[in-house]
């Protein structure tokens, strides 16, 4: 097992990573300030890990409420957590019982976000289940719900005391979901980590086939990277963690505008990061080759590179509600060379339309 620290003053927590890690519940309890939890998963990944799970903590003397949502993205809703509610305040949910986020980034952002208001506030684990969800979602303290105006346009930052990232669980991830994970991975390389994207470049088939060794080493990378940047930025104020959200602005319009649920939230970051490095080009930072490079690993990654068919002003309008606006005016995070993103509002209304309209095809 390795350990990650996440160094926020008093809100630090560990990131374990290893193989097993839910049958540790000695790593589970030294987080619970009480003997008591609720976990919360999803209808997927029910059937594949709560049994063992509930019966591993209610063998180590947790007294424990299960709480099992519809799987997917366009269940990251108001409904799904008034649910949460519901359950917990039935089976007299305390302020010391904790919450444990049990799945992928849906189940955490809404975990994270019933724990950050139920009672005002009350301790969460996280419990990454998809490629994805260990290497992002489940560090950082981002917690939301989607709106259909909106993705995660309701939530909170809020860290939880722990995150349990036990690899095995990637077994049983479906191919699809696998390739969408590595989207974030390759975030990193391009926004910070210049020699983690050559090593991607070298090591992306093994990671397609879940080599052991190179998944591991991926999943730690990224968590570095992720750990940094949070404890650098915790609340998006410098524009540091913003380079987090690199192809997001593109990513979350495809999602909302396709309707949640279609395509997979990396799948949209991917096209995503392809709009970005294409913008990028065209103010002159990044080269033919270097956008070469990047369409080429997302390619092998079996990635999509290209964004859906919408109109161009519904772009426009869909990413008219991003986080990043501010004064009314879209923020977009580009490549100053590869391995080094920042935030700006220095884009034209034609860059960016060219850059859109260039990427409905592959060229
Ligand atoms: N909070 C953050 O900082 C942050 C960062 C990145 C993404 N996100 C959010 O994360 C979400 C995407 O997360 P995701 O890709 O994990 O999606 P997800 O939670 O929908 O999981 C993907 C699918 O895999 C299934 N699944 C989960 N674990 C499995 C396993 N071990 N075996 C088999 N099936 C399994 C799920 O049931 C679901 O069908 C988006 O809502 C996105 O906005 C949040
Ligand atoms: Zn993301």
């Amino acid at each position: 097992m390795h350990t990650l620290q996440v160094s926020l003053e008093n809100r630090g927590y560990p990131i374990y990573i290893g193989e097993k890690l839910l049958s540790r519940t000695d790593l589970f309890t030294k987080h619970m300030p009480q003997r008591r939890a609720a976990v919360v998963t999803d209808s997927n990944v029910a059937p594949l890990y709560l049994p063992s799970f509930s019966a591993a903590l209610a063998a180590a003397g947790v007294e424990l409420t299960t709480i099992v949502i519809p799987a997917g993205e366009q269940h990251k809703d108001w409904h799904s957590l008034n649910s949460i509610f519901d359950t917990l305040l039935a089976a007299r949910s305390e302020r010391k019982t904790t919450l444990i986020a049990l799945g992928g980034g849906v189940v955490g952002d809404l975990t994270g976000f019933a724990a950050a208001t139920y009672l005002r506030g009350v301790p969460f684990i996280q419990v990454p289940t998809t490629l994805l969800a260990l290497v992002d979602s489940s560090v950082g303290g981002k917690t939301a719900i989607n709106h259909p105006l909106g993705k995660n346009m309701i939530g909170a930052f809020y860290q939880p005391q722990a995150v349990l990232a036990d690899t095995v669980t990637l077994a049983t991830l479906p191919a699809r979901e696998l390739s969408a994970g590595l989207a974030e991975v390759i975030k990193y390389g391009l926004i910070r980590d210049l020699d983690f994207f050559e090593w991607l470049e070298t090591n992306i088939d093994a990671l397609m086939i879940r080599d052991p060794a190179a998944m591991a080493y991926a999943i730690q990378r990224s968590c570095e990277n992720k750990a940094a940047v949070v404890a650098a930025d915790e609340r998006e104020e410098t524009g540091e963690r913003a380079t987090l959200n690199l192809g997001h602005t593109f990513g979350h319009a495809i999602e909302s505008g396709v309707g949640y649920g279609q395509w997979l939230h990396g799948e949209a970051v991917a096209a995503g990061m392809v709009v970005a490095a294409r913008l990028s080009k065209k103010m002159g930072m990044l080269g033919a080759d270097d956008l070469g490079r990047i369409v080429s690993i997302l390619e092998r990654a079996r990635l999509p590179v290209t964004i859906p068919v919408m109109e161009l002003d519904r772009y426009l309008e869909l990413m008219g509600h991003d986080k990043k606006v501010e004064g009314g005016k879209l923020r977009f995070i580009l490549m100053k060379a590869m391995g080094q993103a920042y935030l700006t509002a220095d884009v034209t209304q034609d860059q960016l339309a060219s850059a859109l309209n260039d990427s409905f095809k592959r060229d």
